[in-house]
């Protein structure tokens, strides 16, 4: 696991920001797993910035996002599709039909998981995936006690991950507590994951997914087994971390070593 540790929320969004535009620049038919949640809005609003300066082009790729409220069609202003249309999708140049989103309105949402996941593979995987973590140490909304090796499918949210997500509807407006999210297996195939975490309110979830034991308990922690993870924070999301010292030194040694190596 590379671990970046950054000042600040802005610094965390643009360092991330930086490996999209890489990855489009290198493979414009990337395709892009996404996530929806207050921490990655940053990276978008760069990426945006970066499409509209013709830096990067998203012509040629395409997306798959985390996860989706069950129950909300596309259509509805809370779910995450009409997120990433309102967030991103309307301000590039992608091809709306290569966006997915799982199907929160499946008529057999057990069938709409398997679906997804077949569509990503024939979409050739997926190369690189953005991930937030909540507080529960919980990526796409694996909740903990996820299994490890899981695949898309409906899952329950918890009352902690409801009170988060509450900030986002009205008092009287009906909020889903149930999902259909890409499992842990699934974002375990990605070739590349890039996780963003940002705040004091994420130190003991990445506290858990770097330091702790791989467990259900921090589904975020089952990235320790994955070939290339970027965990990109900023001081207060890395403030509870023993080794914070070591995973800086291990940066400054990387920086001198692509630097000796011209890259
Ligand atoms: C969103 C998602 C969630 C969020 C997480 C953090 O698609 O899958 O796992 O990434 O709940 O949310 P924020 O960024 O709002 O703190």
């Amino acid at each position: 696991m590379k671990i970046v540790i950054l000042e600040n929320a802005d610094a965390v969004a643009a360092y991330g920001a930086e490996i999209f535009k890489r990855q489009l620049a290198d493979k414009n038919d990337s395709v892009l797993g996404l996530a929806t949640g207050s921490t990655p809005l940053a990276l978008y609003r760069k990426l945006i910035d970066a499409n509209k300066q013709k830096q990067i082009s998203f012509s040629k790729a395409s997306t798959f996002n985390l996860d989706e409220y069950l129950g909300l069609d596309g259509n509805h202003p809370q779910s995450y599709r009409h997120f990433m249309n309102e967030q991103l999708f309307d301000h590039i140049d992608i091809k709306l039909d290569n966006t997915h989103t799982p199907n929160g309105a499946a008529e057999n949402p057990l069938q709409a998981g398997d679906e997804y996941e077949q569509l990503i593979k024939s979409g050739g995987g997926i190369d690189i995936q953005l991930l937030g973590i909540g507080r529960n140490g919980h990526v796409g909304f694996n909740e903990p006690s996820s299994c490890l090796s899981s695949r898309t499918r409906v899952k329950t949210l918890t009352q902690a991950t409801i009170e988060d997500n509450a900030r986002f509807f009205s008092a009287d407006e009906y909020q889903p507590h149930l999902s259909i999210t890409m499992g842990i297996g699934t974002i375990m195939e990605a070739r590349q994951v890039v996780l963003l975490a940002t705040g004091e309110s994420k130190a003991d979830a990445i506290k858990a997914t770097v330091e702790g034991p791989l467990s259900a308990s921090c589904p975020a922690s089952a990235l320790q087994m994955h070939l290339s993870t970027t965990l990109i924070i900023d001081e207060s999301a890395a403030s509870k971390l023993a080794d914070k010292a070591f995973y800086k030194h291990i940066e400054r040694e990387n920086q001198i070593l692509l630097e000796r190596l011209g890259m």
